[in-house]
């Protein structure tokens, strides 16, 4: 299939579209480059040995991305695209609710006029909220505790409208736990700009050099030692579930919701020592309290997944880490400050 990825130059799209390649698809990707970097369509490109078109291309331009459609014969979306920050999405919320809704308005928008019947969605574990007992299910319902949470639970609710008024829409949303790890390559990986505000990459970080300490935010959870629980997976099984979403959608019609995580809770501390010991690396670290809003834990029921898409984990906790590590160490010169 042709597949339009937006945000393709991030850290899961850039996985995602060497995933697709890899699996014999072509790609356009559209990205403002607001949070990745243009070298990573080069990255893709060196290991994947594949080309394709992309654009410095804003959602929020409608007329800018409807002329993607335009020049190309768009079969399916993959829909990365957004801001995803929690703690700036308190500070800047109308940001937020412009950027990812607007942003989203217009490709279904576009999509429905060009009659591109297919797409994958980009959601989060965080529109589980904190009502709901883990391990998290599909039918669960959903909340959130922050304008970015918010806007993952209004787009998927935009997107089931969307398909009970279009019956030929084939709409799946991925919601995703805690992507981590890298490509084996080590040239494309999580790079954040600025200081990172999730655990691994901020445990990179430490590991290089570059911050003095990690902060364990919270001991007093009620969880196996005390520190938060995540359900954390290789970013390349994420990458893998999105090419199986997307295939499924040739069979099935409507709309439809799938965790990807291992269905596996690891701990602050667990996380930690599993980097230290498969990297050799100590890494300093400070008890702090809980940040505000944090949950004491979070992992998927994967069944629908694996039933319905044929999609399972493959990769370890070590692979994670030993992968992120191999990423950040041979990046770190490219690092922001
Ligand atoms: C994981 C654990 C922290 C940093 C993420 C994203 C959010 C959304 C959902 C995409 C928690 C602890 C963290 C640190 C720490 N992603 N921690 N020291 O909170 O599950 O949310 O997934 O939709 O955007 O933030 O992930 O990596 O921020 O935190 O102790 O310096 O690590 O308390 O228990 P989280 P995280």
């Amino acid at each position: 299939m042709n597949v339009l990825v937006t945000g393709g130059a991030g850290f899961i799209g850039s996985h995602a579209c060497v995933s697709l390649l890899e699996a014999g698809h072509n790609i356009v990707i559209a990205d403002n480059f607001c949070n990745s970097s243009p070298e990573v369509l080069e990255h893709i490109k060196t290991i994947t040995g594949r080309t394709f078109s992309h654009y410095n291309c804003d959602l929020l331009d409608y007329e800018e991305l409807a002329e993607i459609f335009e020049k190309h014969e768009i079969d399916a979306v993959i829909h990365f695209a957004g801001l995803k920050s929690v703690p700036e999405s308190t500070r800047i919320p109308l940001t937020y609710y412009h950027n990812n809704l607007t942003g989203t308005l217009h490709l279904l928008q576009i999509m429905e006029k060009k009659k591109v019947n297919r797409l994958v969605f980009s959601s989060s574990a965080t529109v589980y909220g904190t009502s709901n007992q883990v391990p998290y299910e599909e039918s669960m319902p959903t909340s959130a505790t922050n304008p970015y949470g918010w806007t993952k639970v209004m787009i998927e609710q935009m997107l089931n409208d969307y398909t009970v008024a279009n019956s030929d829409a084939a709409i799946t949303c991925l919601r995703y736990f805690n992507p981590i790890g890298a490509h084996k390559s080590g040239l494309i990986g999580d790079n954040p700009n600025g200081i990172p505000n999730n655990l691994m990459p901020y445990v990179c970080q430490t590991a290089v050099g570059k911050l003095p300490f990690i902060r364990v935010f919270g001991t007093d959870f009620n969880t196996k030692d005390g520190t938060g629980v995540r359900d954390y997976l290789h970013v390349l099984d994420l990458a893998e579930g999105h090419v199986k979403a997307l295939e499924h959608l040739e069979k099935k019609k409507g709309f439809t919701v799938y965790n990807l995580g291992t269905g596996q809770g690891t701990s602050v501390l667990e996380l930690l020592d599993t980097f230290e010991r498969v990297n050799n690396i100590p890494l300093k670290r400070e008890l702090h309290d809980r940040r505000p809003g944090d949950i004491a834990e979070s992992y998927a029921n994967v069944d629908r997944a694996v039933k319905e898409i044929g999609w399972e984990t493959r990769y370890s906790l070590e692979d994670m880490c030993r992968d992120s590590w191999n990423f950040i160490r041979t990046n770190t010169d490219k690092q922001a400050n």
